[in-house]
This record gives structure tokens, C-alpha cells and sequence, in this order.
């Protein structure tokens, strides 16, 4: 090989178009094909090559040049990483009285009657969480937040931030996760911004966005040019706990060298945090990053285990929210969005003004009964709020335009397909009853198909499937995985070109292997969020057997129903959804078209929770005097067990606290195993001792 100073021009643009297509094609086989044909130490010999030459001939750099692949990774970019412990989010409260709903919840939790348990307040840094695993005192894992349960491996780029530690200073615990955030100062991002602008690139719209762009960079030399900053706030799996509270694990990070946020703060209780939550927010433009709240967390990590989770938020810590920006602004018209289910949802077209920073010209009304409530028209002047990513929306009149003869009446027909709008008593939405004759319906069907939590297509997002769907070039989710055989027309379209067109390909072909929960929540069934798509995938865990179970579920009165009903978090409203979804061929059909075009991969059975409790149906009565009574059901169902509020032949167990009363009675009249406190204590393997003090009689 001729080193690159010897080569004609000629030769070196012949070398780079072949090293182009062949970095390309070893991209393929690694990423798409996990079936790389050489080694990593050849392929970066590659990439040194394509440099070398570019670097002597600049003006030969191909659009196509692996050097210029430096977007966003293809969502097939990283190895995934399973979180031992989810990473979960935070419930939000907005002001002083919500934030003491919070206590009272953990307080009653807890039967603790009067004072409020300890708190440490932290700055809520708007940024993307990370976990860190380290090994005997190594870093060895880095991960994304991802969908909570498994995010990307992006150990590479996290090695690259200067306020990372590779190594930890003992004592240190032998195994120990640390998680955090990372993010960007409002400097920095300004100061990238100006030079991405002035290399022509992509501009980031927020500190947060740039932070996740310059995080998931394939080449972590990339990451590594990016200003990243990066605040440590929390344990997840640990061979020991190196703290007995929040503020002393607080401390425990500031010694082995992480970056702590310096406002953190702790607060012996409510009163004191609404005056940190006054002080926080009066620093707020100050400070050097944004933040969107307080985040406020019990101190005590022995509460915090015992409160444990619900849902998809734990029970010990809570962000209290910033106001809602708001702004007044004139209604220029009252429109109607159709949603994918065929919900119609009113819409203020406004004279665009500015809340908070972003220039608002649509909000929402919600639906008919909250215009009449607000007694908005067209003309009026009303006020705008926006808080955090959701929609803004209208909140008050405040001047009412001269008023016409009649009211904002609301559309008997789909103003899209002109099918009947139909408001069924009793419920507030009207929706559209024309199904998927209705073009609205059909476009937001597609948009919830590629979106973040279900096919999450990179390069195919809300404003693409518009123009695809327009053009009649995708009509189905199936019509989507047939994008690649016209890969060559959309390297045409304006704004696109070959590279754009493969990356999309490649994007899709990644998605032909999707997780059973994404399958799920992509089809759209109303009811069928997230977290509904996560408990089906996992009390189902095949697709051929999620299928045949909700066919069999469609019968009312079947053993497939009383099953699905049955699943923790379903219910008989959510059942009926989806019974009557499979009900329909069409819907069966389509689900089929598309099962046939995909590897659904299996869900993880839940952990089977074994020991006595396990399926077994308990009842709870009289007072408890170790624990309150949503922690003991909380406890019993954490086992595996069911808890229901009367007592009958099906009840395995009868846990009987002081001054039980007829549950009792009934228990011994139908010969109902019965537990006092203490004995509960022994089966949940927490000890039967009960201090004398507690025990009433
Ligand atoms: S604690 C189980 N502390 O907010 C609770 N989160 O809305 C784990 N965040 O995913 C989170 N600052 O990305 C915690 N001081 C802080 C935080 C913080 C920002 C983010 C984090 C989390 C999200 C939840």
C-alpha cells in the first residue's frame, strides 16, 4: 500500500470511493447483521486509511465518507444494557399543597402520625440520566436511562467526561451502581452551537438535546470534543450500602471524586422545603444550567426501602415542579384535531406569542364541556400556560371579543372523513367513528407507530410520515418495512440524499427485531399505554401467545377473559379494549401482516415470586401496629400475593390486627387460615418481634 503522500489524485479518490463502500458494507455486517467479517483492529485500519488520505486530499472528501457519519447513531448503534434495578422516573407535584399530599401519602405509608421524616432537596437538572457500574472500585458499565428496564451501552463515550472517575479511592463497596446526570452548562451550549453553525452542522434546539446528541455519538472520539458535565444523585445495585441516609451518600460521592450538585440541601421537613423551593426557584435564571424543579427525597434510606415503589415512581421522592409559564394572547380560531383513536380534541389557533421562551401559536382546550366551562369564543383574549414538554394549553378568558349570536358548537361530523362524531353518554371525548376509513386517524396511527416508545424509527418521525403518508407511499405500519426497496427514490427528495436514504434503511432494518412490549404499544389500542404494553408483554411473554390469548379473550365470559382482566394493573375496562380490538378481523389482520414481517422477540416471565405467599389471596383487618395498612399491602403483593377487602372461600389467608371484628368471624366460620401481626411478620421474613409499646389490645 502506497503511504498517502505518493498517491495521484486519481488514485486517491478511487481508494476513498472503495474505502467508502467497504467501511459501509463492515458497518452493515457489524451493526445490522451482528456478524462482523474482521476484526476491529482491521476495521479501524480502515478507517485510519480513509483519514490519511482525506487528510492529504481535502477537497476529495465524498459525501458519503465514513469521516462524515457523525449524527445521531442508528438506533442499532449500541449494545443494549439491562438495568439490574430500573431506572424509573419521579412523580411531579406544582405547589405547596400538592407537595404535602406527597408527605401525608409516604407518612400513612409509613403509620407515622406526627412529625414529617427528613428530606434532602437536590435541583432537578434537566439533562439525561445515566448509570454507572463499577467493580471493585472500575468503571465497567455505563448505560442510558433508555425505557427504564434496558438502555444503551455507551461505556466508551462516558469514559471520555472528565467528571466521570474511571477509577473510585478506597473503601469503596466491590460492586456499586452509581447513577446521575449528564448535561450541558448554558455556555457550553451556546459556545458548540456557534461552532456547529459554523461548520454548517445541525444546531441543537436545548442544553438537553445537545447533551443526548454529543452523549450518543458512535465515535466516542466525538463525545469526547463535547463539553459534558455530569452531577451524581443516586445508588442502584450495591454489594453493601455505604450510607445510612441520602446526605450521607451525598457525601460518600463527593469523596470518591464525583461532581455533587452544591445547592443540595437538607431539610428537616415540609415547612423548610417550601423555603428552599422559594430559594431554588429565585437562583433559577442564575445558575449555570437550567433546571425545571426541586427534587425532594426522604433521607432516611431505611424509609426509602420500605416505601419502595409504585409504578413506574418511587414512593420517597417527588419533583416539585416550577410554575407554568404564561402568556395572554388573542384566539384566532377553534379547530379540531383528530387523534389515532378518533378522538377529537379542540384546538386554540393563536396569535403566536412567546411563554417562557418558546413561541407558542396552538393550545389545547381539552374538549367540549372545558370551552363551555371557560366560555371561550373565537376573538376572545385568554391566557396561555405552558409546563415542561406537555402541550400548552388555554386556562383562563380574560377579555371576551364582542359576542356573536351563537357559541362554539361542537361538530357533528369528523371535520377529515366526515364520518359521525359520536360523544357516548357519560364520557367527555367525541370521537370519529370512521375508524381507518378515516385519513387522520390512519396518519396518527402511524406517527404512534414510530414513536420513541414504540418502532422508534430514527430518521422517520412525525414530519416524514406526513409527507410518506400524503403521498400515499405508507398507508400501513406493514407498507414501512417496504421503505427500504425504494430507498433510491427517497435519496431523490428534497432534503434527502444517498446517505440520509441508507441511514433510513438501515434504521428500519434494525426495527425488523422488536421486543413483544414495543409490538404492543405500537399497535395503538386505546387504553394500551406503555406500561399496559410492559404487562401484557410480561404475563404473555410470546407473541404467539399474547395472540391466540386475546382472540380467545374477545368471547365475553371466557376463561382467556377472566385471565386478562385478572393481570395486576389490567382490569376489566382495559380487558374489554382489547377484547373488542381482536374482535375484528381487520385488526386481526393486521396485526398478522405485520407479526409476519418481524422477530417479536419474547418478554422476561416476571420474577416468579416464590415462598407461601405466592398466588395466594389475603386479607387484611383490624389495626396493624407495626405497619400501616398500604404497606402491608404493598409487602404482601411485592410476595405475590392478592389483596381483596372481604373474606370468602377463595381467601387463603386472614391477617388479624387488634380489635379485628366479622372478617374475623367469618374467617373461623369458614375455616380461613387466620395470622396475628406477629406470625405475618414471621411469613413476610421480617421477624415477628413487635415492641410492646405498639401492641394494643
Ligand atoms: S432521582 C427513582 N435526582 O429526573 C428516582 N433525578 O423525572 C431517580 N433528575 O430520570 C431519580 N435531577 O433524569 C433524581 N437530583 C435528581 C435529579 C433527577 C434530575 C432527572 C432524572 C430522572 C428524572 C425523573
Amino acid at each position: 500500500m502506497k503511504p498517502p503522500e505518493s498517491l495521484t489524485e486519481a488514485e486517491a479518490a478511487g481508494e476513498l470511493a472503495h474505502l467508502a463502500a467497504e467501511i459501509a458494507r463492515h458497518d452493515r455486517a457489524y451493526h445490522e447483521h451482528d456478524a462482523p467479517e474482521i476484526t476491529d483492529a482491521e476495521y479501524d485500519a480502515l478507517r485510519a486509511r480513509n483519514a490519511a488520505i482525506e487528510a492529504r486530499f481535502p477537497a476529495l472528501v465524498r459525501e458519503d465518507s465514513p469521516s462524515r457519519r457523525v449524527g445521531a447513531a442508528p438506533a442499532s448503534g449500541f449494545a443494549k444494557a439491562t438495568h439490574g434495578v430500573p431506572m424509573l422516573s419521579l412523580d411531579n407535584v406544582f405547589d405547596a399543597a400538592e407537595f404535602t399530599g406527597f408527605i401525608d401519602r409516604a407518612r400513612r405509608f409509613l403509620g407515622i402520625a406526627d412529625d414529617t421524616p427528613a428530606l434532602v432537596g437536590e435541583p432537578k437538572i434537566d439533562g439525561l440520566s445515566v448509570s454507572l457500574t463499577y467493580d471493585s472500585g472500575r468503571l465497567v458499565r455505563a448505560a442510558t436511562r433508555g425505557d427504564g428496564s434496558i438502555g444503551e451501552d455507551v461505556t466508551a463515550n462516558v469514559r471520555t467526561i472528565a467528571a466521570i472517575p474511571a477509577a473510585l479511592p478506597a473503601p469503596h463497596p466491590a460492586q456499586i451502581e452509581i447513577r446521575g446526570e449528564i448535561f450541558m452548562t448554558k455556555a457550553d451550549f451556546l459556545a458548540l452551537n456557534a461552532t456547529q453553525d459554523a461548520a454548517g452542522d445541525k444546531l441543537f434546539a436545548n442544553p438537553r438535546n445537545a447533551a443526548a446528541g454529543s452523549l450518543r455519538q458512535l465515535d466516542p472520539a466525538i463525545t469526547a470534543t463535547r463539553p459534558l458535565s455530569f452531577f451524581a444523585y443516586a445508588m442502584g445495585q450495591a454489594s453493601e450500602r455505604p450510607a445510612a441516609t441520602h446526605w450521607g451518600w451525598l457525601q460518600r460521592l463527593h469523596a470518591w471524586g464525583f461532581v455533587v450538585n452544591p445547592l443540595s440541601r437538607q431539610l428537616p421537613d415540609a415547612a423548610a422545603a417550601a423555603d428552599f423551593q422559594a430559594e431554588v426557584a429565585a437562583a433559577r435564571a442564575a445558575l449555570p444550567y437550567d433546571i425545571d424543579g426541586v427534587v425532594y427525597k426522604i433521607d432516611d434510606l431505611a424509609l426509602q426501602a420500605r416505601l419502595g415503589f409504585v409504578g413506574r415512581a418511587p414512593r420517597w421522592a417527588v419533583a416539585w415542579k416550577f410554575p407554568a409559564e404564561q402568556a395572554t394572547t388573542v384566539v384566532d380560531a377553534i379547530d379540531i384535531q383528530v387523534g389515532r383513536t378518533g378522538a377529537l380534541t379542540p384546538l386554540a389557533r393563536l396569535r403566536p406569542v412567546n411563554v417562557g421562551g418558546v413561541l407558542v401559536s396552538r393550545a389545547t382546550l381539552h374538549n367540549e364541556d372545558e370551552i363551555a366551562r371557560l366560555g371561550v369564543r373565537v376573538g376572545d383574549t385568554v391566557v396561555v400556560q405552558r409546563a415542561g414538554d406537555v402541550i400548552p394549553q388555554v386556562v383562563a378568558v380574560v377579555a371576551t371579543a364582542p359576542r356573536g349570536p351563537v357559541a362554539w358548537r361542537p361538530a357533528e361530523r369528523c371535520p377529515v372523513c366526515d364520518s359521525l362524531a359520536i360523544r357516548p353518554p357519560g364520557e367527555v371525548v367525541r370521537r370519529c367513528t370512521g375508524g381507518l376509513t378515516c385519513r387522520a386517524q390512519v396518519e396518527e396511527r402511524l406517527i404512534h407507530f414510530v414513536s420513541r416508545g414504540a418502532f422508534d424509527i430514527e430518521g422517520l418521525g412525525e414530519k416524514t410520515i406526513r409527507e410518506f403518508h400524503a403521498e400515499g407511499l405508507v398507508t400501513s405500519p406493514a407498507d414501512i418495512f417496504a421503505l427500504p426497496a425504494h430507498e433510491d427514490a427517497i435519496a431523490q427528495r428534497e432534503g434527502w440524499g444517498a446517505l440520509s436514504a441508507r441511514n433510513l434503511s438501515r434504521a428500519i432494518a434494525a426495527r425488523r427485531t422488536i421486543p413483544l412490549a414495543r409490538f404492543i404499544y405500537a399497535l395503538g389500542i386505546r387504553r394500551i399505554g406503555e406500561q399496559n404494553a410492559r404487562l401484557l408483554a410480561r404475563h404473555y411473554t410470546s407473541f404467539a401467545n399474547w395472540r391466540t390469548q386475546m382472540e380467545a379473550a374477545a368471547m365475553v365470559g371466557s376463561e382467556a377473559r377472566s385471565d386478562l382482566g385478572n393481570i395486576l394493573g389490567i382490569g376489566s375496562a382495559i380487558a374489554e379494549e382489547l377484547a373488542a380490538f381482536f374482535a375484528e378481523p381487520h385488526n386481526r389482520d393486521a396485526v398478522d401482516a405485520l407479526a409476519a414481517l418481524l422477530t417479536i422477540q419474547d418478554a422476561a416471565a416476571p420474577p416468579q415470586a416464590r415462598g407461601e405467599l405466592a398466588g395466594k389471596i389475603v386479607v387484611f383487618t383490624g389495626t396493624l401496629t407495626t405497619m400501616s395498612r398500604p404497606e402491608a399491602k404493598a409487602l404482601a403483593e411485592s410476595l405475590g400475593a392478592r389483596v381483596t377487602d372481604s373474606v370468602s372461600k377463595k381467601t387463603d389467608l386472614v391477617v388479624l390486627g387488634a380489635d379485628a371484628g366479622s372478617k374475623a368471624r367469618k374467617a373461623a366460620e369458614l375455616g380461613v387460615r387466620t395470622a396475628t401481626e406477629g406470625q405475618w411478620r414471621e411469613i413476610t421474613g421480617l421477624g415477628s418481634d413487635i415492641r410492646p409499646e405498639d401492641t394494643r389490645s
